[in-house]
């Protein structure tokens, strides 16, 4: 395996994308290897340094992604992590191999609070001071057995946020040595403040003289909203290296958001005299992709991607826009990709209109794609009077169904509903290997329980119907409704989606979707998602 360390000079910030890995570890947001390849290319063309593309040892599922992600997508350093162990840190590098710019990030906690709870076994050692010399031996050991894969190896010390300075310090120095070439101080809990973030580092760089071409790193989680704050005073403090998320999804409250932090460094050039890669006119087509994929809506007012980011309401802000934008404004929508379009793409819109818009948004349609592309256009254009960006988004990036092969298709599905009646069910659903369509009615305490009843009973088999959610993506009485089911067999669990301006005909197709990946992974165990899966078997330890 070739790689080499992260280049930087002291006025760029790497960013290191950790979206696929941190912000695929928020519950529910578990996505499949097609959708996440695909978010790696449009990372790519984001411009970030770092893409952690997944946690091999945590599941097959996870090593397949990095793997495909290292074969195919070019540009970023493609990073897979592994705890401080032999075994993580070798499905890491299997993961990697023919990677043409590949690191291994390796961690392990340095908290008193984490040593006591993951390491309270005695054969760590039987006061504090033991396990502590045991952590920083598994540190120095896991930093050089990455170290004979690749070049570059980042470690993490777990927990940095409440760890004792004076002990930070000295696993820091080891894995220094040992060939650590990236030092990244999680804030893990999202426990710290500002200033007491930056004086981490700063301790850190008053203690120690880094070697040429090591970097400190942030990695911030939002647990008291301080995320973004955080990872910017952290670079204050002296690091160079950013962790974070698109949408800044990830564990609990989330990770530091990307888009954010960007545009911080991009606006406030003056304060800072710091620069990303970033090319920030793609940062909303990144964002509305990581949103369908992960199925986590981006809210209205979220700053840089949120619908009503650049949206000036009140009378006395509209007036003082047509005076002067800069009045209310310190960014265009345009510099992040939000469109400002005043021609209405419909039902009479070409070919030419549809992909000169999505040109615009920054949205990449491969070759291959354009046509079915357009044909889902004139599609949904037949269901809705105008089409409006997110819906835009949404028609390239359909989520892709685990099925390789499905079992089932819907053939039709209808629910009748009264106030004075029982809802009632009607489905068809064709059997694929044996191409026999089986009509099934059924009654149900709602139409979507009804709709669910008369699909098991085409299918001759009951499912337990673990979550069910709709949203809106898209605006308006006509907007496309995105339906996720979560069902279970008595065992895993297994998701559906599927979207149309219809919310019946969403709630089937999702519905089978998830039968579909439920037949699959019968037939095929290993290539199926199961939701939940070995990511936080591997945290449990
Ligand atoms: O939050 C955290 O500490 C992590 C590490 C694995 C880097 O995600
Ligand atoms: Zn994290």
């Amino acid at each position: 395996m070739t790689a080499k360390p992260q280049a930087t000079t002291p006025d760029r910030v790497v960013i290191f994308d950790t979206t696929l890995r941190d912000g695929e570890q928020a519950p529910g947001a578990a996505m499949t290897i097609p959708e996440k390849v695909q978010i790696a290319h449009q990372l790519a063309r984001l411009g970030v340094d770092v893409i952690e593309a997944g946690f091999p040892i945590s599941s097959p599922v996870q090593a397949d992604g990095v793997r495909r992600i290292v074969q195919e997508v070019r540009g970023p350093v493609i990073c897979a992590l592994a705890r401080a162990v032999d075994a993580d840190i070798q499905a890491a590098a299997k993961a990697l191999t023919g990677g043409e710019q590949t690191r291994i990030h390796t961690f392990i906690a340095t908290s008193d609070i984490h040593l006591a709870a993951k390491f309270a076994s005695d054969r760590y050692g039987r006061s504090m001071a033991d396990k502590r010399k045991t952590v920083l031996s598994m540190a120095v050991d896991a930093v050089r057995q990455a170290k004979a894969f690749t070049a570059d190896v980042e470690f993490s010390a777990e927990d940095a946020g409440r760890t004792e300075v004076e002990y930070l310090v000295e696993v820091i120095a080891a894995v220094v040595e040992a060939g650590a070439t990236t030092i990244n101080l999680p804030d893990t809990t999202g426990y710290c403040v500002p200033r007491e973030y930056a004086a981490i580092f700063e301790s850190v760089l008053e203690r120690i003289t880094l070697p040429e071409g090591v970097v400190l790193s942030t990695h911030c989680h939002d647990d008291l909203g301080l995320a973004v704050a955080n990872s910017i005073s952290g670079v204050l403090g002296g690091a160079r290296q950013i962790e974070c998320t698109i949408n800044g999804i990830g564990e609990r409250a989330g990770n530091a958001s990307l888009e954010e932090i960007a545009m911080i460094f991009q606006v406030r050039g003056d304060r800072f005299g710091l620069a990303t890669g970033i090319d920030a006119r793609q940062l909303m087509a990144t964002s509305r992709l990581v949103s369908t994929f992960s199925g986590f809506p981006v809210q209205p007012n979220k700053a840089i991607v949120g619908r009503n980011a650049f949206s000036h309401e009140a009378g006395i802000h509209q007036d003082g826009m047509l005076k002067s934008r800069e009045t209310y404004e310190i960014m265009r929508a345009e510099d992040v990709g939000q469109s400002v379009e005043s021609i209405r793409l419909g039902r009479h819109s070409g070919r030419h209109g549809l992909f000169a818009r999505l040109q615009k948004l920054g949205v990449h349609v491969p070759d291959a794609e354009r046509e079915a592309v357009y044909a889902r256009f004139v599609t949904l254009a037949d269901h809705k009077k105008e089409i409006s960006d997110s819906d835009l988004h949404y028609l390239v990036n359909v989520p892709t169904s685990e099925a390789k092969t499905p079992h089932y298709a819907l053939d039709f599905a209808a629910v009748a509903v009264g106030t004075d009646r029982e809802p009632e069910a009607v489905v068809r659903v064709r059997h694929l290997r044996t191409e026999r369509v089986i009509e099934r009615k059924a009654t149900g305490d709602g139409p979507i329980d009804a709709l669910y009843r008369a699909i098991d009973h085409a299918v001759d088999e009951r499912h337990e119907l673990v979550n069910y959610t709709i949203r809106s993506v898209t605006e308006g009485a006509d907007a496309l409704g995105e339906v996720s089911v979560l069902i279970g067999i008595g065992g895993p669990c297994f998701a559906g989606r599927a979207s149309s301006t219809d919310v019946i005909l969403a709630s089937a197709e999702a519905y089978v979707n998830a039968l579909n990946a439920v037949a699959a992974h019968r037939a095929e165990e290993e290539s199926v998602r199961f939701v939940g899966d070995g990511i936080m078997r591997a945290f449990g330890g």
